[in-house]
């Protein structure tokens, strides 16, 4: 992609039945860090997120808690999920609300359209609900529940709970026409589902062919009403998913709306059939662009399982910012996990690659430097050219990083850049510019040594801005160097040139976290 170009990327919008757990904060970290990455490349970037606020998971969770569903959502997003934004520092550009006006106008202005097209149809909906997922489901979505409460009966094997019965008269959705035109759409572009297992799963669930979507409820009503009949509201899903669009201007803004459509959708492995078969059908119904892409990531697992609130097996996000600090947390879940892979949580993981990759790896390093830079030439920056054979690697980390970044392989640009952290270090050990600094005749050497480390340094702080927000912040400033980090072109981040001179750092990058903390 050629830097300048438009670049729209968005999460899932998060229901606000509960508060987040770390599950939710890896979908915003891994979104936030390829919005950074793509600010830094100087394209037209937008990062939207937001919450799925209507449908009776909500409405059962208020009133369970005695409150209505509109002071039930407004309390958790302003108490939740906003803080949890600012505690994992989030960049993005909106925030989206279901149940603002915006996105509600909009909804009815789509579903009109596609009534008036002949898209939609009335009929009868009998068949499985499971409210966890707010979702339609077929018998083999399902298991007869072994032992427990739910002994016996049929159960969501997503949410182990028992699934609803439903009967109702229901506005359809004419999903069916589309088959042809997404197996077309999966094979014409294959990177439109990624990674490869998503979209394998995604094509074969397709070619077994797709049925008509019920898009609307009318035994409870709190949602948004069907535009033409209001004695219905639009199914959950129907509603959330033009979010994406309603966001960015469609039907109000249509400026704005050409701007940023289409987008690139990340989203959790269990939600990637509504994003790759429901949404582009509806898009393809009102005649709109399709996503540019969606990305199912794996899950973080805990005990083996799905980790969720409803299992109990739920993590708050600040239980580990509190200890590592938020950059750690990015930096841990995006570089111990492949991107579209499961991955285990664990405490001593966290743990163990803190010290040795963040505060031994990188921070040492950088403290190191620094420091020399200060005691042999009194912070000024020595005035030498890098050792070709670290700026060469520096050139092929930066474009290799941003090849992996192109290709939604997070994990790998991370380990790529590790490679020059290690060069680094491994560099000072060899050049032992402590010896150097002991005799005069060496000052020359000790100069290009301390610069070509220096200049490592620098381009590491630009390269890991997007996954380390604030220690490359404090290290850019330590480095004297102009401008933001974050405001440093990624794709050359090896030509930065260093002028001036550093303070040593004040206090450790990564500080050492104190057994039993
Ligand atoms: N509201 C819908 C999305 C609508 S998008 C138009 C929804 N919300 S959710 O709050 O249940 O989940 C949001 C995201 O969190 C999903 O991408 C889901 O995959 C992710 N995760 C929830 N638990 C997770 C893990 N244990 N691990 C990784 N991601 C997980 O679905």
């Amino acid at each position: 992609m050629a830097a300048g170009d438009s670049f729209y990327i968005t999460t899932p919008i998060f229901y606000v039945n509960d508060v987040p757990h770390i599950g939710h904060a890896y979908t915003e970290v891994a979104s936030d860090v390829l919005a950074r990455w793509h600010r830094q490349r100087g394209d037209d970037t937008w990062f939207l997120t937001g919450t799925d606020e209507h449908g009776q998971k909500i409405l059962r969770t208020a009133v369970a808690n005695d409150t209505s569903p509109q002071a039930w959502a407004d309390a958790l997003v302003e108490s939740a999920w906003k803080p949890l934004l600012e505690t994992i520092d989030i960049s993005n550009d909106d925030f989206i609300r279901t149940t603002e006006e915006r996105h509600e106008k909009a909804v009815s202005l789509f579903l009109q359209r596609l009534y008036d097209d002949g898209h939609i149809y009335s009929g009868e909906y009998e068949g499985y609900y499971c409210v966890g997922c707010e979702e339609y489901k077929q018998l083999d979505d399902l298991v007869e529940s072994a032992d427990g409460d739910y002994a016996g009966q049929l159960v969501c094997k997503i949410h182990s709970r028992p699934v609803e019965i439903l009967k109702e008269k229901n506005y359809f959705f004419r999903m069916s026409a589309f088959e042809q035109r997404l197996l077309d759409l999966y094979e014409n572009t294959p990177d439109f589902v990624q990674p490869a297992s998503v979209r394998n799963e995604i094509v074969q669930f397709v070619k077994q062919g797709l049925a008509d979507l019920s898009i609307s409820r009318s035994s409870f009503d709190w949602g948004i009403k069907v535009p033409w009949d209001d004695s219905h509201v639009v199914y959950v899903w129907f509603d959330a998913l033009l979010n994406y669009v309603t966001a960015v201007g469609y039907g109000r803004d249509d400026e704005q709306f050409e701007r940023r459509w289409p987008a690139v959708h990340i989203v959790g492995k269990d939600i990637a059939r509504f994003h790759a078969v429901i949404w582009p059908a509806m898009l393809m119904a009102a005649g709109l662009e399709v996503p540019r892409a969606v990305f199912g990531h794996g899950w973080l697992l805990v005990g083996g399982e799905k980790m969720s609130k409803s299992k109990l097996t739920g993590i708050a996000p600040h239980e580990i910012t509190d200890t590592f600090g938020s950059d750690a947390f990015r930096y841990y879940f995006l570089s111990a996990i492949t991107f579209g892979q499961d991955g285990s949580f664990s405490w001593e993981d966290l743990s163990a690659r803190y010290q040795a990759e963040l505060a031994n790896g990188f921070g040492n390093l950088a403290s190191r430097v620094l420091a020399m830079v200060t005691k042999y030439f009194d912070g000024a920056i020595p005035e030498a050219a890098s050792d070709s054979a670290i700026l060469d690697i520096e050139k092929r980390v930066t474009d290799a990083a941003g090849a992996a970044i192109d290709v939604f392989a997070i994990d790998k640009a991370l380990a790529v850049i590790w490679e020059l952290v290690d060069a680094l270090n491994l560099y000072i050990t060899e050049q032992q510019p402590w010896v150097l600094a002991k005799d005069e005749a060496d000052r020359e050497r000790l100069a290009q040594v301390l610069a070509t480390a220096l200049h490592g340094v620098g381009t590491l702080a630009i390269l890991l801005a997007p996954v380390l927000p604030r220690a490359t912040a404090k290290l850019w400033s330590a480095l004297g160097a102009t401008g933001q980090v974050d405001a440093q072109p990624i794709d050359r981040a090896w030509e930065w040139t260093a002028t001036g001179s550093v303070t040593p750092l004040e206090s450790p990058l990564f500080p050492r976290i104190e057994q039993g903390e």
